[in-house]
C-alpha cells in the first residue's frame, strides 16, 4: 500500500460559493458577497474597481450559492456516503462576527457547530479553513481592509473565538485561503480597493504584512488553546516552467517561483525572505514591520503547508512571447505539450508531482494538497445523473501523480481533498455552469433550479478510489 492508514481522502468547498444564506442568522456582508456574475466581476476583484455596496443591477451569485446553509446536514450524509475521511470547508467571518470585529452572533456560532458535531457523528474529520477570501465589509468600510494594522487583532479575535469554541470538534486549521492571491487579485485576497495615485505595490505588501502577522498569532492561538491543533498555511500552487532553455527564461521561472512562494517562506520558515527584503528595499516600499511583528513571524511558523493545484504556469523572460496565454489568472504562456480545460486551464498531473517535490525541498513539512478538480460543464440526464468520465480521468491522473510522488520521492503528504466536492458557484467567473463536483447540484448561472444535489459517476468512483486507500483507481 503506497499511502498511510491514516491519509486523509476528501472534498473541498467554501463558504462564499457553497453556503449561501447571505441575509439569514444574523450573517453581515464580505468582500465576496460584492462580486457580480458581471464583466465587472475581474475589475471589482482587483480592485480597481469600487462596489461596496450591492446594486440591484447585479446578480450576485454566493447569496445563494448552492444554499449549503439549509442543505448542510443532508450534504454530509452523502459525504459520509462517498466514505470521506475529511472534509475541507470554510467559515464566514461574517456570520461569526456580522461585523467583522465586536459582539460574536452566537446563531452562526450555533450554525458551524452543528456541522462539526455531524461531521464527527460521521467520521469525518473537519479541516476548517479561517478565511477562504472573506474578509468583512464593515472592516473594508472602516479600515480599508487588510492595509490598515487593525486588521490583525480583528482576524486574530475571531480565530480565538472559534478555536475556544470549537475545541475537540476541530483539529485541522488553515490560516489564509491561497494567501498570494493577494497579489493578483487584492479585493479577493485582501479587500482592497484601490483610489487614483495609490501606490498599489506598497499597499499589497503592506497587506500581505499584516496578513503574515495575523496568521502567526492565530497560529500562536491555537497552539496554545489545543496543543493538538494542527495549522496550515495555504498557497495557490503551480510551478513556473521556462518557455524555453535560454537562460533568461530559466531565471524568469525562478523569479516568478519566488513571488508566489514569498508568503510561504514567512509562513513556514518565520522569516522575510533576503529576495524580498531587496525588493521591498529596491522599490522603495515603505512597509511598517515592528521588531515584535518579526518575533512572532520566527516563533510560530505553520505545523503544514497545503496548497491548491489546478495547472503549472509557463514563463518566459521576453514579453513577445505571451501572445498565447491560458485562462488562469497567473500570467502565463499556453504550453504546447499540455491539454486545456474548457475554460482555458491547462492539465498537467505531472506538474503536481514536480509541484510537490518543489515544496517539499524547501520547506520539509508535511504537505496537503487542499484543492485539485477540473471545471467542466456536465450534461445530466433525465434523472440528473451526469457520466462525467473526464472528471475521472482528470482525477485519476491527478492521484497517480502524487502517489509516485508519496512512493518514489519520499513526498510527506498528509491528504487529498478535490475541488469542490459537491457542484458550487466558480470564484474567478463566478458561474455555476463551470462544475467540479462528485454530485451534481440542479441549478444554474442565474441561480434558477430545484438545488436537488444527484451523485454522478465520479461519485462512486472516488468512493472505490478511498476504500481501497488510493489503490483502485479503475
Ligand atoms: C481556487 C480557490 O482559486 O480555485 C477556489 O481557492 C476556487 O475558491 C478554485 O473555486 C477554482 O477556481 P474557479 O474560478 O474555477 O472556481
Amino acid at each position: 500500500m503506497v499511502l498511510p492508514d491514516n491519509f486523509l481522502w476528501g472534498g473541498a468547498t467554501a463558504a462564499n460559493q457553497a453556503e449561501g444564506g447571505m441575509n439569514r442568522g444574523g450573517r453581515g456582508l464580505n468582500n465576496v458577497d460584492l462580486l457580480p456574475l458581471d464583466d465587472d466581476r475581474l475589475a471589482i476583484a482587483k480592485g480597481r474597481l469600487s462596489n461596496l455596496d450591492r446594486r440591484d443591477t447585479y446578480f450576485y451569485p454566493s447569496e445563494e450559492a448552492i444554499d449549503m446553509y439549509t442543505h448542510y446536514l443532508q450534504d454530509i450524509d452523502l459525504l459520509a456516503e462517498m466514505g470521506l475521511k475529511t472534509y475541507r470547508m470554510s467559515l464566514s467571518w461574517t456570520r461569526i462576527f456580522p461585523d467583522g470585529e465586536g459582539e460574536a452572533n452566537e446563531e452562526g456560532l450555533r450554525f458551524y457547530e452543528a456541522i462539526f458535531k455531524k461531521l464527527k457523528a460521521k467520521g469525518i474529520e473537519p479541516l476548517v479553513t479561517l478565511a477562504h477570501f472573506d474578509v468583512p465589509l464593515a472592516l473594508i468600510k472602516q479600515y480599508g481592509a487588510w492595509r490598515d494594522r487593525r486588521m490583525v487583532a480583528a482576524y486574530v479575535n475571531y480565530a480565538t473565538t472559534v478555536f475556544k469554541r470549537y475545541q475537540g470538534l476541530v483539529k485541522y486549521w488553515l490560516t489564509i485561503n491561497e494567501i498570494n492571491i493577494l497579489l493578483h487579485q487584492p479585493f479577493v485576497g485582501g479587500g482592497l480597493v484601490f483610489k487614483e495615485g495609490d501606490n498599489v505595490t506598497e499597499l499589497t505588501y503592506q497587506a500581505a504584512h499584516h496578513q503574515l502577522v495575523a496568521s502567526a498569532l492565530a497560529t500562536k492561538a491555537a497552539h496554545t488553546i489545543d496543543p493538538e491543533n494542527k495549522v496550515g498555511c495555504m498557497l495557490a500552487g503551480g510551478s513556473h516552467y521556462p518557455y524555453t532553455c535560454r537562460p533568461e527564461d530559466y531565471l524568469e521561472a525562478i523569479h516568478r517561483d519566488n513571488g508566489e512562494y514569498f508568503f510561504i517562506d514567512v509562513q513556514a520558515r518565520g522569516y522575510y525572505p533576503r529576495y524580498a527584503l531587496k525588493k521591498i528595499e529596491r522599490e522603495g516600499l515603505n512597509i511598517q514591520m515592528t521588531e515584535q511583528d518579526l518575533i512572532d513571524l520566527s516563533e510560530n511558523p505553520v505545523d503544514f503547508v497545503s496548497f491548491s493545484y489546478y495547472s503549472s504556469r509557463t514563463v518566459s523572460a521576453f514579453e513577445d512571447d505571451y501572445a498565447t496565454t491560458t485562462g488562469n489568472l497567473f500570467k502565463s504562456i499556453k504550453n504546447p505539450n499540455l491539454r486545456s480545460t474548457q475554460w482555458g486551464w491547462q492539465i498537467d498531473p505531472l506538474g503536481l508531482r514536480s509541484s510537490l517535490n518543489m515544496l517539499y525541498n524547501r520547506y520539509q513539512k508535511p504537505l496537503f494538497i487542499v484543492e485539485n478538480g477540473l471545471g467542466a460543464m456536465d450534461t445530466p440526464d433525465a434523472n440528473g445523473y451526469v457520466a462525467d468520465d473526464y472528471r475521472i480521468d482528470y482525477t485519476r491522473q491527478h492521484i497517480k501523480a502524487f502517489k509516485d510522488a508519496v512512493e518514489i520521492d519520499g513526498i510527506e503528504l498528509l491528504g487529498y481533498t478535490t475541488w469542490g466536492i459537491l457542484d458550487l458557484t466558480a470564484a474567478s467567473t463566478g458561474q455555476m455552469s463551470k462544475r467540479y463536483g462528485f454530485i451534481y447540484v440542479d441549478q444554474d448561472d442565474e441561480g434558477r433550479g430545484t438545488l436537488k444535489r444527484t451523485p454522478k459517476k465520479s461519485f462512486y468512483w472516488y468512493q472505490k478510489v478511498i476504500k481501497s486507500n488510493g489503490e483502485d483507481l479503475d
